[in-house]
């Protein structure tokens, strides 16, 4: 059995999101295309010679007690397979930013999940990962194996897509974060106008069209009406200028990302939006990862 794991954690985009009802158990009726990129947080798993999970972060602000899903996904695999006198460190480098719609925390769960699993040898399966995903939060499960998905429900029944097509994708987030059920209910408020084309998105990736792909990206959240959605759509305005295939925000915010076949049209954006903006890099998409 080993003694140390190292697990990469990649941050998820929404290509597309969309909203159906709000069910009776108070969570909403989900459509949405996700996607994980290679910006990723590095998470090490080790045993300790001490009973109990202990956690470390290089952000500061990030709790490291079981408010982190990180904790509660260590805790969830010990009790589920009978794991009790091993002491476990778990240590996060973060680089995916905290309240970004880009599922960090969430991320960093999965791989503990995925690192638990191989620093006990027990062999679990990505179905029986998943399952136990679910219990975390809505996002995890897609983090088990990431690549392109079109998740429903909460966001945890998950169907696998080919992947999207390669690209480089500029990932901005303003100084500002937005929290997750607060503007779910926002958007409770409101009569949406517009639905993502869905059917036609997973279409463009069954073909392999970037160019398609990237014009039905859309996110029913961006109508909510919230003044933070005007530095979105200056973000996705300048995301165009230079060239996007197209530009969406990801998840509930505040984080945008565009697309771009051509990579120095992606960098010199990148370096045009890093003028304004502390958080903004250049990623690639991700393949799902195979597990069991
Ligand atoms: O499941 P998770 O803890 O990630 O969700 C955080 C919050 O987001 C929920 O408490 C709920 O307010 C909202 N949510 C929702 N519908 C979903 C997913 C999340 O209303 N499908």
């Amino acid at each position: 059995m080993k003694e140390e794991v190292r697990e990469a954690a990649y941050a998820k985009l929404n290509l597309t999101l969309d909203v159906a009802e709000k069910r009776s158990d108070g969570y909403h009726e989900m459509l949405m295309v996700m996607q994980t990129v290679s910006l990723s947080d590095a998470i090490e798993l080790k045993k300790t010679g001490e009973a109990g999970i202990r956690a470390t972060c290089n952000f500061r602000y990030v709790p490291t007690d079981r408010r982190n899903l990180a904790v509660r996904a260590a805790e969830l695999f010990c009790a589920k397979q009978g794991i009790q006198n091993q002491g476990i460190r778990i240590r996060m480098e973060k680089k995916i930013p905290v309240g970004a719609g880009m599922a960090g925390g969430s991320a960093d769960a999965a791989a503990v999940l995925r690192g638990m699993n191989r620093l006990f040898g027990t062999d679990m399966s990505r179905k029986e990962l998943e399952a136990l995903a679910e219990e975390i939060g809505s996002d995890v499960a897609f983090c088990i194996a990431g690549g392109t998905s079109l998740a429903k429900g909460r966001g945890e029944i998950l169907e696998d897509l080919d992947p999207m097509p390669d690209c480089h994708i500029v990932i901005c987030k303003p100084g500002f974060s937005i929290s997750t059920p607060e503007l779910f209910r926002k958007l409770d408020q409101v009569n949406l106008r517009r639905h993502p084309d869905t059917a036609g998105m997973l279409e463009a990736i069954a073909s392999g069209d970037l160019r398609e792909c990237a014009m039905r990206m859309y996110n029913v959240f961006e109508e909510v009406p919230d003044r933070r959605m005007r530095t979105v759509a200056e973000i996705k305005s300048t995301m165009r200028d230079f060239g996007a295939l197209g530009a969406v925000m990801t998840g509930t915010g505040s984080a945008v990302f565009g697309v771009w076949q051509d990579r120095d049209a992606a960098e010199n954006c990148a370096e045009e939006l890093s003028r304004e903006y502390r958080f903004c890099v250049v990623s690639r998409p991700t393949e799902r990862l195979n597990i069991g």
